[in-house]
């Protein structure tokens, strides 16, 4: 059993691995993340072992199972080294020809290639392909192209180098000081620099102190900290241990959610390999520094993510919030100095320890330095994640990596930061992502959750959406959240029902004041940020549900009617085939008509009337016109020669 007792012997292991390997020996890299899972990338890789036996291609071609690049919605994922040929939607039935005309011949099987949504153009590199070409994958890079079960994989392209340079050249104090020179904040939530919040501990009295990951990723739509911890979870250890030597802690915890079970089983074989090459534990590369760590799985309660309900529930009680009279990096888990920092976060520290805080500081703005992933999701042509510098133009992460907005529709708004993040409108596109440019804007970084609108979205709705979500997660332990929330949510869910009246806006701004003035956590202090951000962008929408019962964006059932405009029907019947609520009257040749009593607003007449016709309107805030007379109903189609 290999183990490595200082850092010179990391570093002729790493050499050792690296002789062992040909570079120029064709290796396919399957995407064995969540959502290629999900879509069938097991089969696919066992569809490739397969194949490859048969062939007698066993000792001429590697395949793996990598972690997440992040283009989930195109997945399963097939990357083809050295030439980085990217397949994708890729079958088991594809996987005859990929051998056959890739691997043996070199040739690209076109179909299978990155067509681009937008130009059309096929891509056959990852550096060719829209999605990926404008990113800054610092931290993502490696996802592709490890094995994440393989310590080795992470060993060869210069894993735990961070840490035999922290170990074996540099104290703690430099450490530290690396960390607080690269200014990195705290990809979690609040942006708190890293490197202060590592000192606080560091300087508290209290002798055992504790490190914590904060892998709970509690946003709906998010999965950045999913992708790393499943997909490259030695890199996420690394940078604990460098913490834990940096503030002097013998202990660190994985919080992850107990959903998130390949992330759990890809972290626990992390750390027993690590602990097996002795990188973990006694001694480690004999520097005298003692380290361990476990995992915590939690439930999955969105207020969990909250540092102090994260180590009230690591202490074995319900996740409920605590207030912070002192901060937790001095009095944290079991009152002792605990640093919380979330997955990227920790991700981040190898990356500065090996490169420096020079390096680091080169990317990003002012006040935020790095870089940042964002889960790119909602009316957008490319989904998925996307790391880039900050300070990236929120237009350029919209348009040039996620294509722009599809099906021909007008952007209208971009919600950042997770559920108590807050909306930002067109005309700030421009603005640059970071932590305070977000914040000023109204939102915030939060996680990095990014949700693009579009026109056909309600901005009032999209609020009602956010404070219900938060409603149901608040912990009830204090009242500014518990029954403000409920009330805001109550008074949203009027407005869009068209049962709004004058004076809830000023309501809903005064809980929204009493519940981030009030409340424990910052679940509720956050919370009304959805409210706030709609508000002071499209305050307009908000009035018009009040004072006119309409719904610019045609969106809230309750306010809209659907209508077949008479002049525009061909009598085709495709509606009234399709309508489930058969509220349609018509027949051959026969004017069709929505009775309005029957109709449930299900949208399926719009959506299946041929775009030739567009007889389906859709309208708010005024009464649907009056069917037209029966006898009118009666199309005659005039012969062509009647009609010259
Ligand atoms: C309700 C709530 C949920 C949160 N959920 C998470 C989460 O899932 N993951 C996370 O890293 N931080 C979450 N945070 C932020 C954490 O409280 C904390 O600020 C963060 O983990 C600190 O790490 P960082 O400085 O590296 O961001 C949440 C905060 C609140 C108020
Ligand atoms: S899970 Fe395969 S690309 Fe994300």
């Amino acid at each position: 059993m290999v183990r490595l007792k200082t850092p010179e012997a990391l570093e002729s292991f790493r050499q050792e691995i690296l002789s062992k390997r040909n570079p120029d020996k064709p290796c396919i890299s399957i995407c064995a993340g969540a959502g290629c899972v999900a879509s069938g990338a097991d089969e696919v890789i066992e569809a490739f072992k397969a194949e490859i036996e048969n062939q007698g291609l066993a000792a001429k071609v590697n395949t793996k199972g990598t972690g997440c690049p992040g283009f989930c919605e195109r997945g399963p994922i097939v990357v083809i080294y050295p030439e980085e040929i990217c397949y994708f939607q890729v079958t088991a039935e594809d996987v005859p020809e990929i051998i056959s005309e890739t691997i043996k011949k070199n040739k690209v099987v076109e179909r299978l290639l990155f067509e681009d949504p937008v130009t059309g153009e096929r891509a056959v590199h990852e550096s060719d392909i829209s999605f990926y070409k404008a990113q800054e994958r610092a931290v993502l890079c490696n996802n592709i192209k490890i094995d994440s079960r393989s310590i080795d994989d992470y060993l060869a392209l210069g894993g735990y180098a961070a840490l035999g340079k922290a170990l074996g050249g540099m104290t703690d104090v430099q450490v530290l000081e690396e960390v607080k020179k690269s200014n990195l904040r705290g990809r979690g939530g609040a942006g708190f620099p890293a490197g202060r919040k590592w000192e606080g501990s560091r300087n508290a009295p209290e002798p055992i102190k504790y490190v914590i990951v904060n892998a709970d990723e509690g946003d709906p739509g998010a999965f950045m900290d999913r992708a790393l911890l499943e997909g490259n979870p030695h890199s996420i250890l690394e940078g604990l241990i460098i913490g834990g030597y940096a503030i002097g802690s013998h202990e660190g915890y994985f919080y992850v959610r107990q959903e998130y079970p390949l992330a759990v089983e890809n972290i626990n074989l992390a750390i027993k390999q690590a602990e097996e090459y002795g990188l973990l534990g006694k001694n480690i590369l004999g520097s005298g520094f003692d380290f361990k760590v476990y995992v915590h799985q939690g439930a999955g309660a969105f207020v969990c993510g909250e540092s102090t309900a994260l180590m009230t529930s690591l202490e074995g009680r319900v996740g409920e919030p605590r207030p912070k009279y002192v901060r937790s990096n001095v009095k944290g888990l079991w009152n002792r100095p605990s640093v919380l920092n979330n997955v990227e976060t920790w991700a981040n520290v190898p990356l500065i320890i090996n490169k420096g805080a020079d390096w680091f500081t080169q990317i990003g703005t002012d006040s935020s330095k790095g870089t940042k992933i964002f889960s790119l999701v909602g009316k957008i042509t490319n989904t998925g994640l996307v790391e880039v510098p900050m300070g990236m133009t929120l237009r350029d992460i919209i348009y040039k990596i996620g294509g722009g907005i599809p099906d021909g529709k007008k952007f209208k708004a971009v919600q950042t930061g997770g559920p108590s993040g807050g909306c930002i409108p067109e005309d700030q596109l421009d603005l640059q992502v970071g932590f305070d440019e977000l914040t000023r804007a109204g939102s915030m970084m939060g996680s990095g959750g990014m949700i693009v609108l579009d026109e056909d979205t309600c901005m009032v709705d999209v609020a009602r959406y956010f404070i219900n979500f938060l409603t149901e997660e608040s912990c009830g332990k204090c009242v500014p959240c518990r029954e403000g929330l409920r009330q805001m949510h109550r008074i949203l869910t009027n407005i869009t029902l068209g049962k709004g009246k004058e004076g809830d806006i000023e309501l809903l701004e005064e809980l929204a004041e009493t519940a981030v003035e009030a409340s424990l956590c910052a679940l509720g202090k956050s919370a009304p940020n959805p409210f706030l951000s709609t508000l002071r962008y499209f305050r307009d929408e908000y009035e018009a549900h009040i004072k006119e019962k309409r719904c610019p964006a045609l969106a809230c059932k309750e306010l809209i009617s659907f209508y077949i405009d008479p002049a525009r029907c061909m009598a085709c019947g495709i509606c009234l085939k399709k309508c489930p609520a058969e509220a349609i009257d018509g027949g051959k040749k026969k004017i069709h008509i929505i009775d309005q009593e029957k109709c449930t607003k299900c949208g399926t007449c719009f959506e299946v009337c041929p775009a030739k016709f567009g007889a389906v309107t859709k309208i708010s805030g005024e009464p649907v016109p009056e069917p037209i007379a029966e006898e009118k109903r009666i199309i005659i189609k005039k012969s062509k020669k009647e009609s010259k």
